[in-house]
């Protein structure tokens, strides 16, 4: 019988920004729900990616001295590089430079322009050069991007149009008739209301005033603008409008896209509407997830609060970041990240509840008979209550995953790892053992915990895909057969001779006090290191007078002028001040040692000077893009360098 089959994306991500544990979010979450359909024998198509175009990339190539597709190229690595740290089992990865996604958006351009989808004029709008967004005036928050914050700018050219207004009532009725069609339920309520009831305007889909875009065919000056590009990987990746299109005809539609909430819109509104046009099936559901929030703010590069997630699985392995990602935050909602947190979900979760019961599991079974049960067992008061925990555990774990509450599903899989670690304190293998005569009754009891330590290696697996490995190594599961989900329908797959090979602790308590005390101390290691090194004056001098530099070693440095538009201290700290500074089109974030001189009031409206090619550094935690220059003397006096007068932001300083 040919499998069903489970097409599940995720959203192909911005290459402009390094990816953090926001994005990984997803992506794990999106991998956990691959791996359980995996598990339940469908023919998986898991696909991710990256969005390369733009005018933001076009910028930061070029300020950078590379090709646009020299600078994606070197994130992509980059990005498959942290996919694999993080175990992603993903089977196709799309990129919008992709010769065959080139040519499939070029063929839908083209046929939504043949069906009149499509029709030139000209755009005036408030756009976001940062998030590549066209805004209305009402959109604008305090005059500002609602999404980044950042300055809008009036902008005019002539442009494409898709004609989204057409669709609108069509959209209604498949989202009042599908209510499957948006989950968690409340964001389609949001979309109904917010967006599609106002009225929906059509939308600009080609642009001529940057290059690095795919170009339209038949009218070469313009390229695909942003979401008709995006949107339309998820048919592009799977070999639509090429020679070969089997796998669309096979995976499509999708089973799931998989998106955070700010992007639900364009899912569930922009891309409807465009495979309306197309006259193709819509997907059968749009997942908008929460977001993962550092200190009350979205994680986001541009606010500075980004955590790292190599640094999280270099310490903590990989199966710790994904268990936290997927138990903290209810799939659907924002939760708060913070590494207390993770923390102490390791050593509660992990080491104390799961860690233990396996080693002492393991441990009882070596120290009661040398490594391997007998066959003669018995059964115990409390055997048919792990029994039925266990059952009901794999049904409710099934209802969960179904509907993507991975939270749900794991804490239903640790109230079973609980309830075992009860099973030891009442069936007490420590008395049991001292009697001779009750060998059977001891050897049913491992037997127990082994056969429910096995179902919780198998219900584990699609969130943790290494911990289980460990588990059946130290149980001696060797058979493939009983690591299958189906496997774990019965209690009692498991063969009774269990043998047991000792291994390491698998999760080892984490010290937090000294845990996190390390962690500030390396903040404090970045933050010396990084901000100019008053205690080396003397030192500074000397190469100052005698180290002689070329003009092309002072053009390496990229100066200009700035202006402070906001600025706060940096908390828990008496030296930093935080400055959002616009440089031009652009605003960085700048962390500065300067609080003992000026206070951020004073900061504000001034024109600084910038160095804006310096690698990024965080200090505090925080993340400085670029310094401020300033001269400071003997007596401890400090002040930042101005310029004389007004003089437009972002000028070159030579
Ligand atoms: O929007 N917490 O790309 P993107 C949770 N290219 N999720 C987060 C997050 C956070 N702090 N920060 C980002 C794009 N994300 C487009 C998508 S799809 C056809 C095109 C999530 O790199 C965010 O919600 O800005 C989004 O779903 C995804 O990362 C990609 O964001
Ligand atoms: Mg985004």
């Amino acid at each position: 019988m040919a499998k069903e089959k489970f097409y599940i994306t995720t959203p192909i991500y911005y290459p402009s920004d390094k990816l953090h544990i926001g994005h990984s979010y997803c992506t794990v979450a999106t991998d956990t729900m691959a791996r359980y359909k995996r598990m339940r024998g469908f023919d998986v198509k898991f696909l991710t990616g990256t969005d390369e175009h733009g005018q933001k990339i076009e910028r930061i190539a070029k300020e950078k001295g590379v090709s646009p597709k020299e600078y994606v190229d070197g994130i992509v690595r980059w990005v498959k590089e942290l996919w694999k740290t993080l175990d992603i089992s993903y089977d196709y990865y799309i990129r919008t430079t992709d010769e065959k996604h080139i040519k499939a958006v070029q063929a839908i351009f083209k046929k939504l322009y043949e069906n009149g989808d499509i029709y030139k004029s000209s755009y005036e709008g408030l756009y976001c050069t940062p998030c590549e967004t066209f805004y209305t005036e009402r959109q604008l928050v305090d005059g500002k991007c609602p999404d980044c914050g950042r300055e809008v700018e009036k902008l005019k050219e002539e442009s494409y149009f898709f004609k989204l207004s057409k669709y609108q009532d069509r959209i209604i009725k498949h989202i009042e008739e599908n209510p499957e069609f948006i989950q968690p339920p409340t964001r389609k309520n949001e979309m109904i209301n917010n967006f599609l009831k106002p009225g929906l305007e059509d939308l600009c889909i080609s642009r001529t005033s940057f290059k690095w875009g795919i170009p339209v065919d038949f009218d070469p000056g313009h390229v695909v603008y942003v979401w008709v590009d995006a949107l339309s990987n998820y048919i592009s990746a799977l070999g639509y409008a090429s020679d070969d299109d089997s796998d669309f005809k096979k995976y499509w539609p999708a089973d799931v896209h998989v998106v955070g909430k700010e992007i639900v819109r364009f899912h569930t509104i922009i891309w409807p509407a465009m495979l309306m046009a197309l006259d193709l099936p819509l997907p059968k559901k749009v997942f908008g997830h929460g977001w993962l929030i550092i200190d009350g703010g979205k994680m986001s590069k541009s606010k500075g609060n980004v955590v790292d997630p190599k640094v999280l699985t270099d310490k903590y392995g990989v199966d710790s970041v994904r268990y936290f990602l997927l138990r903290e935050i209810a799939f659907g909602q924002d939760g708060n990240f913070t590494n207390e947190a993770l923390i102490n979900r390791i050593n509660a979760d992990l080491a104390n509840d799961l860690g233990n019961l396996l080693s002492r599991t393991v441990g009882m079974i070596d120290k009661y008979f040398g490594g391997v049960l007998p066959k003669e067992q018995t059964g115990n008061d409390f055997d048919a209550e792990i029994v039925k925990t266990a059952l009901n555990t794999v049904v409710k774990v099934e209802e969960y995953m179904e509907k993507m509450l991975f939270s749900d599903a794991f804490s239903e899989i640790w109230v079973l790892v609980r309830r075992c670690n009860k099973y030891i304190d009442e069936t007490t293998p420590w008395i049991v053992a001292k009697d001779e005569t009750r060998k059977a009754e001891l050897a049913g009891i491992m037997y127990t915990l082994s056969e429910a330590l096995r179902i919780i290696a198998v219900l584990i697996s699609p969130g943790m895909p290494n911990t289980p490995k460990e588990i059946y190594k130290q149980l001696c599961v060797e058979d493939d057969s009983l690591k299958t989900w189906d496997s774990i329908k019965d209690f009692g797959a498991m063969p009774k001779e269990v043998r047991i090979e000792k291994g390491s602790v698998v999760f080892p308590r984490i010290d937090v006090k000294k845990e996190l005390e390390e962690l500030e101390a390396a903040m404090e290691k970045a933050q010396s290191e990084s901000i100019a090194n008053k205690s080396g004056k003397d030192d500074k001098k000397k190469t100052e007078d005698t180290e002689i530099i070329t003009i092309d070693d002072f053009s390496k440095i990229k100066l200009r002028v700035g202006k402070v538009i906001k600025c706060e201290k940096v908390e828990k700290s008496d030296k930093l001040l935080k400055s959002q500074i616009d440089i031009g089109g652009e605003v960085r974030q700048i962390v500065s040692g300067i609080a003992s001189y000026y206070s951020p009031e004073e900061m504000v409206g001034k024109n600084v000077v910038v160095v804006v090619n310096l690698k990024p550094v965080k200090l505090r935690g925080v993340l400085s893009e670029g310094m401020i220059l300033a001269a400071s003397d003997d007596s401890g006096s400090l002040k930042a360098v101005t310029v004389d007068g007004d003089i437009k932001s972002g000028s070159e300083v030579r």
